[in-house]
């Protein structure tokens, strides 16, 4: 079956927060924060926002875009590691708020920041399997509900968003090539756990780390040899060179990955859609959000190819090569 990338949206909290504001609370400066990361700020949710909310907004302004009414959505798959509750899921609670009234499947992802691409892949299979005409694919996140606050190697990176597209059946295959794989975090590099509270059958747990612990070191030479492979497998796989790409949309995690992926692959840099400035870490939501600006931007024509790709905790890494409808 062909399916084409047919829409995009995404939405951010309304408050922003810049680099200066964490000096308040954490021994650091706008300009370590900058030139360690390409970070200038973030937007952290307040009030009524939250995983779900952003989720829905995402999903609105892609169903916008691509013309259609949310009864006209088939599945919805949503990649997220901050739930708003445990149960239901995210996916089946943004179907309610967008007032879907046909019984679709919905379910939610937890692959970390190579979300995106795990939902698109499973999206893509699911439509093969059911036979489906569409489904909506958000990845949302609101990682200040996890950030350490009091770690200044981790927290100056993250922040809370969410974006989405609309698969569609088509005529023409405009999902040329995905890759999705993992390796084991066999030295527990990225993790966050949850405590466990006490029952008749067992005493609480409390885990080590119940705020998101990672080892920033080990997590960036990883980022760079993951993206390295997933962006040559992929590019392999279509029999496309780098060349002929538009794009490539990588996960948000840090300027200084994307620069060293670009050079090590002997691609220009500026090939390599960047907001991360802007909008930091977004874990699942960072490349919906990525390619909605660059799509929004008038940054893509019809017929364009456009390499996404994600690294994160699992250790999970994977890509897609698309053309852009
Ligand atoms: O999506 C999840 C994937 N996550 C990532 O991709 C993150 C990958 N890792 C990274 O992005 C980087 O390793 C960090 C941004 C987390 C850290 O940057 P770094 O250049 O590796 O810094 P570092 O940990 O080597 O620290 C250098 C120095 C240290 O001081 P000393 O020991 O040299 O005196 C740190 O204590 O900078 C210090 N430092 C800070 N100083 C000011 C660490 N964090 C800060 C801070 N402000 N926020």
């Amino acid at each position: 079956m062909a399916i084409q990338l047919i829409a995009t949206g995404s939405a951010l909290p309304k408050r922003i927060v810049p680099n200066r504001e964490l000096e308040n609370f954490i021994d650091t400066s706008d300009e370590w924060i900058y030139t360690h990361t390409g970070v200038r700020e973030r937007h952290i949710i307040e009030n009524e926002e939250t995983t779900v909310s952003l989720g829905t907004d995402a999903a609105k302004a892609a169903l916008e875009m691509a013309g259609m009414q949310p009864d006209e959505v088939d599945l919805i798959v949503c990649s997220t590691i901050t739930p708003d509750c445990e149960v239901p899921g995210c996916a089946p609670r943004i179907r309610q708020l967008l007032g879907v009234t046909r019984d679709i499947p919905a379910l939610d992802i937890n692959a970390n920041c190579t979300g995106c691409i795990y939902s698109l892949a499973t999206a893509r299979g699911l439509m093969e399997t059911l036979g489906l005409e569409t489904a909506l694919v958000i990845g949302s996140d609101t990682l200040s509900t996890i950030t350490n606050w009091e770690d200044r190697g981790t927290c100056i990176l993250f922040g809370d968003g969410a974006g989405a597209f609309i698969l569609r059946r088509s005529e023409e295959e405009g999902i040329l090539a995905v890759h999705i794989s993992g390796r084991n975090d066999d030295e527990n590099v990225l993790v966050c756990n949850w405590p466990i509270p006490e029952t008749p059958f067992y005493p609480a747990k409390t885990p080590m780390h119940t705020k998101l612990y990672m080892d920033g070191h080990k997590v960036f030479s990883f980022a760079v040899g993951a993206l390295i492979d997933t962006i040559q497998y992929t590019l392999g796989q279509a029999g496309v060179e780098a060349s002929a790409l538009k794009a490539i949309v990588p996960h948000q995690a840090n300027a200084r990955i994307i620069k060293s992926t670009a050079r090590r692959l002997d691609i220009p840099v500026e090939k390599f859609y960047m907001n991360v400035d802007r909008v930091g870490n977004t874990s699942s939501a960072s490349v919906p959000i990525a390619l909605d600006e660059l799509a929004r931007s008038g940054g893509l024509q019809s017929g364009d190819l456009v390499l996404l790709a994600g690294f994160g905790g699992g250790l999970t890494y994977g890509s897609a090569l698309v053309r852009w409808k």
